[in-house]
């Protein structure tokens, strides 16, 4: 018992950071409803933007690259460069080509 929890206690103090670093999923999908869907819902001023419309490659390039709005504005310009690290996690973790392709609606 005392060396499972030993264990633990050694895998959360190494995933943590590493969690920290890649950004992280469940932020992600609360960040990306509140900041981008206001008008990226289907309607919006902004087409309708889910985790699907893009596959992992195409997310990474498009973070990558940073722009928005057909590349007329920095992506920093609609979200915190952390909570952008975070919706670049949700939205790639979920793309189409993901293992679990989510809608998000
Ligand atoms: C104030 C409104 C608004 C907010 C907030 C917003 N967007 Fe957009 N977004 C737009 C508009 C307008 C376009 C251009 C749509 C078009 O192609 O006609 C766009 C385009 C896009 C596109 C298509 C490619 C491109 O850049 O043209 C993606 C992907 C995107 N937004 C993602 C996001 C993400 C992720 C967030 C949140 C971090 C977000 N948007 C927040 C208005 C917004």
């Amino acid at each position: 018992m005392r060396h499972t929890l030993k264990a633990l206690a050694v895998i959360t103090l190494i995933g943590l950071p590493l969690l920290a670093e890649g950004g992280s999923d469940t932020k992600g999908k609360y960040y990306f409803k509140k900041s981008c869907k206001s008008c990226h819902a289907a309607g919006g001023v902004g087409k309708e933007v889910t985790p699907l419309i893009k596959t992992q490659a195409q997310w990474k390039a498009y973070f990558a690259a940073g722009k928005h709005n057909k590349g007329t504005e920095p992506l920093s310009k609609v979200a915190k460069p952390d909570q952008v690290k975070d919706i670049q996690t949700f939205l790639t973790a979920h793309a189409s080509d993901s293992p679990q392709p989510m809608t998000c609606g």
